[in-house]
């Protein structure tokens, strides 16, 4: 981390200038349905139709989607509103790819019905909490299912931008609760921490009972896959390796980014709390 780096105050007009600038600028542009799939060779094709989480992961874009493109009516800010819609449109082009994907290796995979959030800031915050784990994890499960040469290279890259836009989102994220925990008067903010941290809590339930299945072939709960999906995308390896791609590549996706940003930090710490209590065995 940088720390001579002079962090504007949280929700500043300078802050926010940066956070919408940051995620604007560095939106890549591709269509899913313009992307050539590699024909694969029958035992790659066969590894990838069994892996267990296609359907969670096109019915978790469909969810984050609509989410997060009903929260941009949140912000009265032009920049920010702008970065959030982006958000909304590279979610739904997640769900729309997984679908292409399917649709090219016939792979069953039925497309979701519409998500309606009930509440535009609470359902915000419930889906960005959850990328920052969902995230944190997949930027690990990605490099080894990259290193391991499970899967032919020209499919892995095809995905690669997904993964990067995961990092924008997250990043964008924990700034974006500092600006809006900035415009309450100080004393609500209190309760709107509260708030998040009962969220947060909420998530990390969800995550232990997906860890609790690790062990077992029982199949996992759907939002959370990315937990579990490290037996399908390469060889075994320990938790505790695992712990430790995921922060190499948490640091190295992270780094291209404006330091003046606030960067993630409560998953890393949790992540290097696990790789430290768990025995490197495990
Ligand atoms: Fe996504
Ligand atoms: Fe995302």
């Amino acid at each position: 981390m940088h720390a001579s780096v002079a962090r504007p105050e949280a929700g500043s007009a300078e802050h926010r200038r940066i956070l919408a600038k940051f995620f604007i600028n560095s939106v890549v542009d591709y269509r899913p349905e313009s992307i050539e799939w590699p024909s694969l060779a029958p035992a790659d094709l066969e590894r990838l139709r069994r892996l267990p989480f296609w359907q969670e992961a096109v019915s978790t874009e469909n969810v984050t989607s609509n989410t997060v493109a009903a929260a941009a009516r949140l912000e009265t800010d032009i920049g920010l509103r702008r970065a959030i819609e982006l958000q909304g449109f590279e979610e739904q082009r997640h769900a729309r790819l997984l679908l292409e994907l399917a649709r090219n290796y016939r792979i069953p995979v039925e497309t979701p019905p519409r998500f309606e959030p009930r509440s535009l800031e609470d359902d915000f915050l419930y889906a960005g909490f959850g990328e920052c784990f969902d995230s944190y994890f997949a930027f690990g499960l990605f490099a080894l299912a990259r290193e391991s040469g499970y899967f032919p290279a020209q499919l892995v890259a095809i995905f690669e931008p997904v993964i990067q836009e995961e990092a924008r989102h997250i990043l964008f994220f924990v700034n974006w609760v500092k600006y809006r925990r900035s415009l309450l008067p100080w004393w609500a903010r209190p309760a709107f921490r509260l708030r998040c941290g009962w969220i947060i809590l909420r998530q990390i339930a969800s995550r232990m009972r997906t860890a609790r299945t690790l062990g077992g072939d029982e199949p996992d709960g759907a939002e959370n896959f990315t937990l579990s999906a490290h037996r399908a995308l390469a060889e075994p390896i320990t938790l505790h390796r695992l712990l430790e791609i995921c922060r190499r590549e948490n640091d190295r996706r992270m780094a291209c980014y404006d330091q003046r940003l606030s960067r993630p930090r409560l998953v890393p710490a949790i992540a290097k709390f696990l790789y430290r209590v768990l025995p490197a065995s495990l």
